[in-house]
């Protein structure tokens, strides 16, 4: 595969668990991960193990069953958060502990209530103390993106100094415009010295909608992986979407030159999966798990999909495991799509037949939100009747003798 390898590190267990009514118990945060893995994610961040005991031992079973990808814990840039995530992570093959502190004027002033120096200091602490327990140590610099760019690459330089092996640049808020954030990661790539032992991490919200648009940006500035998680689930408005920039990499392969092992047949199951366990409805206009995202309705755009898909197409649905494209029936639709969706029931008409069944669809579409099968069938049967009645001698005709 040409181009450079994109990690893809997953939070769905994480950060994606935080959103109110998706808390998930053991049983089910395994079977994710499990999923996960088979998908191809090469990161899994499995939960927060100072956070409770039963994210604690969600952790710990984790390790046991994931062979190939690394698993991640949370902590905070303390002493105790990183040796229980240790301990958490004590089975796993290949361990990760993600460790950080706000390095924010406002994080630093109005949650810490400390300063740049001190915050430095415990940045490269815990960096630190993280290393006796694991090699591959993630640091995060909380709401990086609103963190002066100057003062995070003194940060970033000394997290590296002290060990870390990859250094995550969060975009907590979900503040910056893409330019703003690839010139954040593209200061970092021109002004940390050791910069090339380290990769640079994307972790975008959405508050603005721009998570994926972001993480992109971030790539194309030198970042190596993008934390995601499935169905962009994530505090507040959600964190970049696994399936987005994973289908951004794809689709613009030749003009980005990244590439990412994820398995994209999976994606829709992946996504269904995710929707039932966490009991959370994917919205339908979703790009590529929305069951809208290979929906056609209009009769300009059904026309032209009818002729070549690739008209109003640019994914193939069955790249990413949605199945078949669909043709929706409603008052906006147009004859093609009719009489396309009539001979695949069974219905073969003319053009003139299509021309009068054509009038009443849209009586029937008029009354209902999507015109279905059985409404098809119906109108056909009726159609069937009247052509039938129309050729029968008059005498002969039904309710006469
Ligand atoms: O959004 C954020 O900054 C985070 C960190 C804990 C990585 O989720
Ligand atoms: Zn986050």
């Amino acid at each position: 595969m040409p181009g450079k390898k994109i990690d893809i590190f997953d939070t769905t267990l994480r950060d994606g668990e935080q959103v109110p009514g998706c808390k998930l118990n053991t049983k089910e945060k395994i079977e994710l991960a499990l999923a996960l893995e088979d998908l191809g994610v090469d990161i899994i961040e499995a939960g927060f193990p100072i956070s409770s005991p039963g994210d604690f031992s969600s952790v710990r079973e984790i390790t046991k069953v994931i062979k190939r990808a690394s698993v991640c814990g949370l902590s905070r840039a303390v002493q105790k958060d990183i040796e229980v995530a240790a301990d958490a992570l004590k089975y796993a093959v290949r361990p990760r502990i993600h460790t950080g502190i706000g390095t924010s004027d406002f994080h630093i002033k109005s949650k810490f209530n400390s300063n740049r120096e001190e915050i430095l200091l415990r940045a490269v602490q815990s960096v630190k103390w993280a290393k006796n327990f694991v090699d591959d140590v993630e640091f995060y610099a909380e709401d990086a993106g609103r963190t002066d760019n100057h003062y995070l690459a003194q940060v970033i330089e000394a997290v590296i100094a002290a060990g870390a092996t990859v250094v995550n640049i969060p975009d907590t808020t979900g503040y910056c415009l893409p330019h703003q954030y690839g010139e954040k990661i593209a200061y970092l790539v021109n002004h940390v010295s050791n910069i090339d032992r380290a990769t640079i991490s994307c972790h975008c919200h959405n508050d603005l909608g721009l998570a994926t648009a972001n993480s992109i940006a971030g790539i194309i500035s030198g970042a190596g992986q993008i934390e995601c998680t499935i169905n962009g689930l994530g505090e507040r408005a959600g964190n970049t979407s696994l399936e987005e920039v994973v289908m951004v990499i794809k689709q613009h392969q030749q003009t980005l030159g990244f590439y990412t092992n994820i398995k994209t047949r999976q994606l829709n199951p992946v996504s269904q999966l995710v929707s039932d366990i966490m009991r959370m409805p994917v919205q339908p206009n979703k790009a590529i798990v929305g069951g809208n995202a290979f929906a056609h309705s209009s009769g300009i755009h059904q026309d032209g999909f009818l002729k070549d898909s690739l008209t109003y197409e640019i994914i193939n649905p069955e790249e990413v495991g949605a199945g078949e494209s669909k043709i929706v029936l409603t008052a906006r639709s147009g004859r093609s799509a009719l009489a396309h969706r009539f001979r695949k029931l069974g219905h073969e008409f003319t053009r003139n037949d299509i021309d009068v069944l054509y009038e009443r669809f849209l009586l029937v579409a008029d009354k209902k939100k999507e015109v279905n099968d059985e409404d098809l069938h119906e109108l056909a049967k009726q159609y069937h009747e009247e052509t039938v009645e129309a050729h029968i001698p008059r005498p002969y005709r039904h309710g006469r003798a």
